[in-house]
């Protein structure tokens, strides 16, 4: 057998997975999401969520992947064949959000060079410029497809040099400038409406919809419930504690969103923009607020969206890993050929989702292919994935097999098992199965819940064919 690729030292590894988390999903989607779904309520399930569910599941899937050293499908498929499903399901995440992921990529970068170009110059146009310019047929396609080719590079290099590199010089950078940007909102005139919207808990408008909300919000954010942590985890050595890096990635990706709250917010309520914007808000606070700073401004926004694309670019290629690891180990591709023809079907759903922004292609129940995109994997696959994976590892793993891989061998000390381990077994795919049954019931009312079924009746048809792929 190959020897494995392994990551070139223990802070690479942290860097990578916690690149992996960190991105889009902090920066761009959590504000929104909180925006859209009431604020201080959704911001407490959320967090509630990360603590007890979040970070189980990343140790679980760490565990697991390191376990076999395989990629998501070998995990499950290497215990027991009638598992395929769960690890394909994940593959089958990973195209889809790839489906979408790369458009606001593309976005991101584009802002670089629309902030150099003069953005800044007419703070009142910059709402309407971002409508234009993300419901214009081509021009978003050009830079979603430069995105791409920046992934394909990254994933074709391998995993030390290319993702490492990556993540360990420009993480830093990007927390740096949410610091500045959170500091120059805070300072606004009207920000504390801000502060009070995200952190200030309004109970009356927490319902099945926005609970679920927070549940894909936490596993979208911290990358779990689609084999990305299982595959990073399979290429870590056995003599990294799970329990310390699970912790530190969490706390990272979760002190990353906190951040970009803050650094919205506050600035949002100062220029009177609806905490509901919806996807633009990124990129419509973010050029405002700098263009109130002055001859500085459009410096700091450069580096912004310099930083929001590496951020980007570090959680997609762990989306793209996710797919190829598949392709290599399962199908047997070369590593070029795996990155090259899943980018070129990736690349062909992300047309279909820009396009649907704009209003054109087709639609499924009344809703365009990114929002169909992000529904199904945000809402269904992410953590019914994660439900099942605790499911496999509190069902079919041995407890004392997963005491052991957690603990390196009882080398390692891991005093909350006696929690982590009922938790995993019981409560986390309890909890999923109402928390997702109450959403979808829910997702009636506002047009999703169709959708939210389709995606179920996937999985069903893959659990029942699972010996087959
Ligand atoms: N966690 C990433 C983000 O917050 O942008 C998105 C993501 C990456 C989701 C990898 C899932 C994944 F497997």
């Amino acid at each position: 057998m190959q020897k494995r690729e392994n990551w070139g030292s223990k802070i690479g590894f942290i860097m990578a997975a916690a690149g992996s988390a960190v991105g889009l999903g902090n920066i761009w989607k959590f504000p929104f999401t909180a925006g859209q779904n009431g604020g201080g309520a959704f911001v407490l399930v959320y967090l509630i969520f990360v603590a007890l569910i979040g970070f189980s599941v990343m140790l679980t899937e760490f565990a697991v992947g390191r376990r076999r050293q395989l990629a998501a499908v070998g995990a499950f498929k290497s215990e027991d064949k009638r598992w395929t499903f769960a690890g394909v399901l994940g593959v089958l995440s990973g195209f889809l959000i790839m489906g979408f992921y790369p458009v606001v990529g593309g976005w991101a970068l584009a802002y670089v060079f629309k902030v150099m170009g003069g953005l800044l110059n007419n703070p009142a146009a910059i709402g309407a410029s971002f409508d234009a310019f993300i419901t214009n047929a081509t021009s978003p396609l050009m830079w979603m497809v430069l995105y791409l080719i920046l992934n394909v590079i990254i994933v074709v290099k391998g995993v030390s040099s290319g993702i490492e590199k990556a993540g360990k010089i420009l993480m830093p950078l990007l927390f740096g400038i949410l610091i500045v940007i959170a500091i120059k909102g805070l300072t606004l005139p009207g920000a504390m409406a801000g502060m009070e919207f995200l952190f200030k808990p309004d109970f009356s408008k927490v319902d099945g919809s926005v609970i679920l909300a927070a549940l894909g919000q936490a596993f979208f954010s911290l990358s779990l419930g689609m084999g990305c942590m299982i595959t990073y985890g399979s290429y870590l050595s056995k003599k990294e504690n799970l329990v310390q890096n699970a912790a530190i990635v969490t706390s990272m990706d979760t002190a990353v969103a906190l951040l970009a709250g803050i650094a919205m917010f506050p600035a949002m309520f100062a220029f009177g923009i609806e905490p509901a914007a919806g996807p633009g808000l990124v990129f419509v606070v973010v050029p405002t607020l700098f263009a109130e700073m002055g001859a500085m401004g459009p410096m700091f926004a450069v580096l912004f969206f310099i930083a929001l694309t590496v951020a980007a670019l570090t959680s997609s290629v762990s989306l793209l890993e996710v797919v190829v690891a598949f392709l290599i180990d399962e199908k047997k591709f070369t590593r070029k050929k795996a990155v090259l023809s899943s980018a070129t079907v990736m690349a062909l759903l992300c047309i279909l989702a820009s396009l649907s922004l704009g209003g054109v292609g087709p639609t499924l129940f009344g809703k365009g292919a990114f929002d169909v995109f992000d529904l199904l994997t945000d809402k269904i696959f992410l953590a019914i994935g994660g439900m099942l994976l605790c499911i496999f590892a509190g069902w079919r793993l041995k407890k004392e097999d997963l005491y052991g891989e957690i603990t390196n061998n009882g080398t390692m000390d891991f005093p909350l098992f006696g929690m982590w381990y009922p938790l995993v077994k019981y409560v986390i795919p309890i909890t999923i199965f109402l928390v997702a049954a109450n959403g979808i019931r829910q997702g009636f009312e506002s047009g999703s819940g169709p959708i939210m079924l389709v995606g179920i009746g996937i999985i069903a048809i893959f659990a029942a064919i699972s010996k087959k792929l």
